[in-house]
């Protein structure tokens, strides 16, 4: 049977990357997103995708978006508005949804050092320069870990756009390696992960690219 895979945030730099890899692969996808048009028309128009317009935070409208989907992944940045992320309120209105519509497995996209994983002097960069963020994404990440959900966390280093797949990945309680990725690596594990769903269980992924040599990263 066809793979149905809810992508939320789907118009986010990652989503766009991962949407036409998952299509390949066979899968039909619903792009939920707050404005669809930032999503290239030829993904919109693919016959094997459904659109829905909308709010993670609009949690009936969501849940009856994501029901029948095997898979949802959240592809989801904050509100930076009065500058307070609100990752933890969309963590919850997400699990609710799911809850709701009897899905069970997510992948969400977080962050390198919520778990103060990044060790050394770039630890402590990260973790000043990202402050509130952090705690944010921290806070969000624990909804899901006590939410019951099968679930995986990811956490990327500093994205880049370069156009290469290389990656590293640490579990949850290893030392976080490296300092950037870019985002078609992270779009790459996450259609692995979507892709061979025998291999999912709860865990938590740090993603990294040891080294650098192109487009600097930036957090927005
Ligand atoms: N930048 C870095 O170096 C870095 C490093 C590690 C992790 N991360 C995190 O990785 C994640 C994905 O990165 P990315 O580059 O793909 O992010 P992105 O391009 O900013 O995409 C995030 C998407 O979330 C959507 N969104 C925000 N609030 C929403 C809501 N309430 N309901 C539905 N959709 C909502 C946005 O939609 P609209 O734009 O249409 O409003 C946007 O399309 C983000 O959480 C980011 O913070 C970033």
């Amino acid at each position: 049977m066809t793979q149905k895979v809810a992508i939320l945030g789907a118009a986010g730099r990652i989503a766009k990357l991962a949407e036409p890899i998952l299509l390949e692969k066979g899968m039909d996808l619903v792009l939920y997103a707050p404005h669809p048009r930032k999503i290239d028309s030829d993904i919109r128009e693919n016959e094997h995708v459904q659109v829905v317009e909308g709010d993670v935070m609009e949690t009936g409208k969501l849940a009856e978006a994501i029901r029948g989907a095997s898979v949802v992944y959240a592809n989801l940045a904050g509100s930076t508005d009065n500058d307070h992320p609100n990752t933890v309120d969309q963590a919850e209105s997400v699990v609710d949804a799911m809850k709701s519509a009897k899905v069970s497995r997510l992948i969400w996209i977080s962050s390198l050092g919520i778990y103060d994983e990044v060790p050394g002097v770039y630890g402590d960069w990260n973790r000043k320069t990202l402050g509130h963020i952090l705690v944010e994404y921290a806070e969000a990440a624990k909804v899901i870990e006590e939410s019951g959900l099968d679930y995986t966390i990811i956490r990327p280093a500093w994205l880049t756009d370069n156009d290469e797949v290389s990656y590293e990945i640490t579990q949850k309680g290893e030392p976080f390696k490296g300092t950037e990725v870019s985002r078609l690596s992270v779009a790459t594990v996450v259609a692995e992960i979507i892709n061979n769903p025998e291999q999912n269980i709860n865990e938590s992924l740090g993603i990294d690219k040891p080294g650098t040599d192109g487009d600097k990263p930036s957090w927005m």
